[in-house]
């Protein structure tokens, strides 16, 4: 298969690319670096990217920005950020993608375990999280040409709460990303759609 990740110089893409590389023809794109760049929030870039990639026959995205902290002292432009970017974003560039994807192919976006943990901030995290994974459940019904729309919601990723700080007390049930990559691997070389795969805990 011809795989595009959107997000491949992440913690999580990174992974998923060296998983698929093993067996398939893997563009790996950054945002503000790597050979292949794309913005999600920008449909002239994404329609660039896919003037570049030509037909795929799977996305993946694992890019999307979100804000955590107090709701309280939250500000509009915080909240806006994982509203606009990680949710809107992956929405657009499913839709602005789907002529480029080959008939019977598939779209895998990330989404994240406080879709369904709920801890102080992560308001706006839980509500992006939830929307993309509705998305996923419902959109998959409403794709064209046997096209496959999957979310992968991943929990702690062991190297992210490495390098976070505070997030050490998190390390004893972070999942390494090579393990969350597996749930990516299994949506784009298997049949499910509609599926919300948890990849680890929080
Ligand atoms: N890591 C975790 O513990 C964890 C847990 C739950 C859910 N998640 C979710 O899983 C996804 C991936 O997480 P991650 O830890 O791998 O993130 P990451 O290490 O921050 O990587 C994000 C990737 O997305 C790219 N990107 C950022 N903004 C973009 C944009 N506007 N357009 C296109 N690409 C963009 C980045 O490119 P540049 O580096 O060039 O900016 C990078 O390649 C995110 O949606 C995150 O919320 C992660």
């Amino acid at each position: 298969m011809k795989i595009l990740i959107i997000g491949a110089t992440g913690t999580i893409g990174r992974a998923v690319a060296d998983h698929l590389a093993a067996r398939h023809e893997v563009l790996r794109a950054g945002h503000s670096s790597g050979d292949l760049r794309v913005d999600i929030n920008d449909a002239a870039s994404i329609a660039a990217l896919f003037a570049t990639v030509g037909q795929v026959d799977a996305l993946i995205s694992t890019a999307g920005r979100v804000h955590v902290g107090p709701f309280a002292t939250m500000t509009d432009a915080q909240a806006r950020l994982g509203i606009l970017d990680k949710l809107f974003g992956q929405i657009s560039l499913t839709r602005l993608a789907l002529p480029s994807i080959t008939d019977g192919g598939s779209v895998t976006l990330s989404s994240g375990l406080a879709s369904r943990l709920y801890r102080p901030g992560f308001s706006v995290l839980s509500a992006v999280n939830a929307g993309l994974e509705a998305f996923g459940r419902s959109g998959a019904t409403d794709m064209p040409r046997g096209i496959r729309l999957n979310i992968v919601s991943p929990g702690a990723v062991r190297e992210t709460m490495a390098a976070m700080p505070g997030g050490a007390a998190m390390l004893a049930s972070a999942m390494p990303a090579a393990e969350v990559a597996l749930a990516y691997v299994r949506l784009v070389e298997g049949k499910e759609t509609g599926a919300v795969v948890d990849a680890g805990q929080i």
